[in-house]
C-alpha cells in the first residue's frame, strides 16, 4: 500500500460521508500493522453534537474490530466533495489517535488530486497527554 493509494482511498471514502448541514464530505483511510485498511466518513447529527468526524470513524471502526495497531492516516475533505485545500484533522481527533498511535504515526493530508502533505503526530499535536499521563 503506497502512500498515494491510502490518499486515494481516502478521497473514495468522501462518497459515504452523510453531510446535509455542513457539505463538508470528509474521508479518511487508515492504515493497520497487520496490512488492512479501515476507511471512515464524516456523519453529521441534527443535534449538531453528535456528529463524528471521518478519522474517528475509521479508528473506532478499527478499534472494534480489534486492532489497535496503526502505521499511518489519509485524511481527504472539501465543501460538496470537492478538495480545495488540505483538510487536517481536528483537535478531537487529533487526541484520539494519540491514544492510540506513537508521536511518529504519520498524518497524510491530502491537499489535491495527487498532492498531499505529511505530518507526524507529535507535529500536529505537540507535548499531546496521552496514556501515559495516568495510572
Ligand atoms: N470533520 C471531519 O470529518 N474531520 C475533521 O478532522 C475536521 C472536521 C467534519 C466535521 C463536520 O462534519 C465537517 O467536517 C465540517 O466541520
Amino acid at each position: 500500500m503506497t502512500d498515494e493509494e491510502l490518499c486515494a482511498m481516502a478521497v473514495k471514502a468522501m462518497d459515504n460521508a452523510y453531510v446535509p448541514y455542513s457539505g463538508y464530505k470528509v474521508g479518511a483511510a487508515l492504515l493497520t500493522r497487520s496490512g488492512k485498511i479501515f476507511t471512515g466518513c464524516n456523519i453529521e447529527n441534527a443535534a449538531y453534537s453528535p456528529s463524528v468526524c471521518a478519522e474517528r470513524t475509521a479508528l473506532f471502526k478499527a478499534v472494534s474490530e480489534g486492532e489497535r495497531d496503526f502505521v499511518k492516516i489519509a485524511v481527504a475533505g472539501g465543501k460538496n466533495g470537492k478538495i480545495a485545500s488540505e483538510f487536517p484533522p481536528c483537535g478531537v481527533c487529533r487526541q484520539v489517535i494519540a491514544e492510540f498511535c506513537s508521536p511518529e504515526f504519520e498524518i497524510l493530508v491530502v491537499k489535491a488530486e495527487n498532492e498531499y502533505g505529511v505530518y507526524t503526530l507529535k507535529q500536529l499535536l505537540p507535548n499531546a497527554f496521552t496514556p501515559e499521563n495516568i495510572e
